[in-house]
């Protein structure tokens, strides 16, 4: 297994960005300034994408694994990854996310604690409504882990 960091061509990633975020528009706001990681096991399995949002704060913009490889620890094994990388560089890695209870703990149990909410953005900022299962996600939910902790 192996993590590389992709300088170029940030496209060709797109369909596993546009699991974790379904409007290309949104994509482009942090693809180019952020920094994308790529965990390959033989082939591509997931990518994550941290931004640098100034004041020793990081964020992650985009999280995924491809459907069939989900569940076997790999975007796991890609965060710790980036708390590696990130450890000595900052303070706070911050995530945003639908409100969505799955999520919510899959970022409690790596380290993450709420932070805050902004209410209607993911209504008021893609074109249709979105679902994570039966769930209509409205709100963006932050988190943040403390770098030094991780
Ligand atoms: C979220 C996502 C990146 C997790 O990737 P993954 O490689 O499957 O994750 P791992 O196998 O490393 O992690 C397994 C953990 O995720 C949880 N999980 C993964 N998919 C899940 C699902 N569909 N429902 C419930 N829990 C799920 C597991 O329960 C496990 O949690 P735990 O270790 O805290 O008990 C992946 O589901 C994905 O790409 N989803 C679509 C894009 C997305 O929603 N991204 C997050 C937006 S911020």
């Amino acid at each position: 297994m192996k993590i590389k960091i992709i300088d170029k061509n940030k496209k060709d990633f797109l369909d596993l960005l546009l699991l974790a975020d379904e409007k290309e528009a949104m994509i482009d706001k942090y693809l180019e300034r952020g920094i994308l990681f790529a965990l390959y096991d033989k082939d591509l399995k997931s990518i994550c994408v941290v931004t640098d949002e100034g004041n020793g704060n990081f964020e992650i913009q985009n999280l995924a694994t491809y459907e069939k490889f989900q569940g076997k620890g790999y975007a796991c094994k890609l965060l710790n990854h980036v708390f590696k990388y990130y450890e000595n560089l900052g303070s706070y890695m911050y995530v945003g996310t639908g409100d969505c209870p799955w999520i919510v703990q899959f970022y409690e149990n790596r380290g993450f604690i709420f932070s805050h909410r902004i209410e209607n953005f993911i209504l008021d900022n893609y074109d249709k409504p979105i679902f994570e299962g039966e769930i209509q996600l409205i709100d963006k939910v932050y988190f943040k882990k403390d770098l030094r902790q991780a």
